[in-house]
């Protein structure tokens, strides 16, 4: 396929603690507090203050969409004290990508929670899902005369695996079975939020018809020699980690598209034919040199084609929320990107029907527990100054968008 289909949503996401600065009332500010991160977020990128500046460079760059997340614990700083201040400041954002033509493309949960919530018990505890579900509503209702894509939950496996499985992230809880309900609980909170969404639209908001989604986090599982338990391995992770949880969802008729995550591949050594092994043993033997982005992961761009043409099986058009690399070879991400359209344009050649490109992410930032340094963004951010400064690949992104097709 030559051309990217009109309407095409070509742009870059962020997400709020990860770029705003000054996040003080969620549970990762309170963490980063008590000393237990090298690199706190402090100030971030200032977004919160600069965000009509980055919104002109995503303007400048050809983007015509914008992921952004709204921070639960601004809106909500207190148990059951909403803040105007707050909804007035992302009722702003919202206008400001919609006079430069940029489709907001809103996440409800990214990772963060209020500190409050976390305290008593944060999503382990399945009767506080209702606070989660009045501050959509509540949410939903100011802003949702402006959006027409919502993200209830970023990733809910990777924040129930780092936050109460390996507990990396706050509150630190290391139980599988922890986490299993945690999921759980993801899953009710997605079913009953896409429901309240659609009423608000319904009911109040006439005239328009919001798209809700998920995004799932998927990767590329690929056996490190074809020994039968790998093969076993790879096709149950590709069950449990890339589509149970969207399985079921769509089950439950909550999505309206499929919101992938993606950024590499995983490759796969189970050692033994013990469960543990085959759910989580990975090859740490380096016999595949492959490309790796500075945290080390592996760069694998037919792994997405792969991953399309299988989420095509739900029959629903899909959305790449995320695809990124961190580097600080830039010739490397524009590589990255291109490979990874590439592999996008071959799935929707073959008909997979895909409704944008997402790039994460639109500036550097705060890469949770990896602190400052991994350097994902299309825009550099000088951390000293915060000065943001184009980098040659979004030149060459944003010149691929004009065109609409891979030159
Ligand atoms: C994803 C997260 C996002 C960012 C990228 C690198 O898993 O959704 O916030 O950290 O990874």
């Amino acid at each position: 396929m030559d051309y990217f289909p009109e309407g095409f949503l070509w742009g870059a996401a962020t997400s709020a603690h990860q770029v705003e600065g000054n996040n003080v009332n969620c549970d990762w500010w309170e963490w980063e507090r008590k000393g237990k991160l090298k690199e706190p977020s402090a100030a971030a990128c200032r977004h919160y203050e600069l965000y009509r500046e980055d919104f002109d460079l995503a303007k400048l760059l050809n983007h015509n969409a914008h992921r952004f997340s709204i921070e639960w614990s601004r809106i909500e700083p207190k148990k059951n004290e909403f803040s105007q201040d707050a909804i007035s400041h992302y009722r702003d954002v919202i206008s400001s990508l919609r006079e430069r033509n940029i489709e907001p493309i809103v996440t409800l949960h990214h990772f963060t929670n209020p500190l409050w919530f976390t305290e008593s018990g944060g999503w382990r505890n399945r009767g506080l899902i209702k606070y989660f579900l009045r501050y959509v509503d509540y949410a939903v209702c100011a802003l949702g005369d402006k959006v027409n894509y919502w993200i209830t939950i970023n990733e809910p496996l990777v924040y129930a695996y780092h936050a109460y499985a390996l507990g990396v992230w706050p509150p630190q809880k290391k139980s599988f079975l922890d986490a299993l309900i945690v999921l759980e609980n993801l899953k009710l909170a997605h079913i009953r939020a896409y429901r309240i969404i659609r009423k608000i639209y319904q009911d109040k908001i006439k005239g328009n018809y919001p798209f809700i989604s998920i995004a799932q986090n998927m990767q590329g599982f690929v056996a490190c020699n074809p020994a039968l338990k790998n093969k076993l391995a790879v096709s149950l992770r590709n069950k449990f980690y890339n589509f149970w949880f969207l399985d079921s969802l769509i089950r439950h008729k909550t999505l309206d598209f499929v919101g992938i995550n993606y950024y590499g591949r995983s490759l796969v050594e189970a050692q033994s034919w013990s469960p543990m092994s085959i759910v989580f043993a990975t090859c740490q033997k380096n016999h595949h040199p492959l490309r790796k982005n500075s945290l080390g992961w592996d760069v694998y761009p037919e792994g997405l084609y792969e991953l399309l043409l299988k989420t095509a099986k739900y029959k629903l058009p899909i959305m790449i929320l995320e695809n990124g690399i961190c580097t600080e070879d830039d010739n490397l991400r524009w590589n990255y990107i291109y490979e990874h359209l590439k592999n996008l344009s071959l799935a929707m050649a073959r008909g997979v029907k895909v409704l944008g490109y997402i790039y994460w992410s639109l500036i550097d930032n705060f890469e949770w527990d990896k602190g400052f340094s991994p350097r994902f963004g299309l825009i550099e951010v000088d951390y000293r100054t915060y000065k943001r400064n184009i980098r040659d690949s979004a030149k060459k992104f944003s010149a691929l968008i004009k065109e609409g097709r891979l030159i």
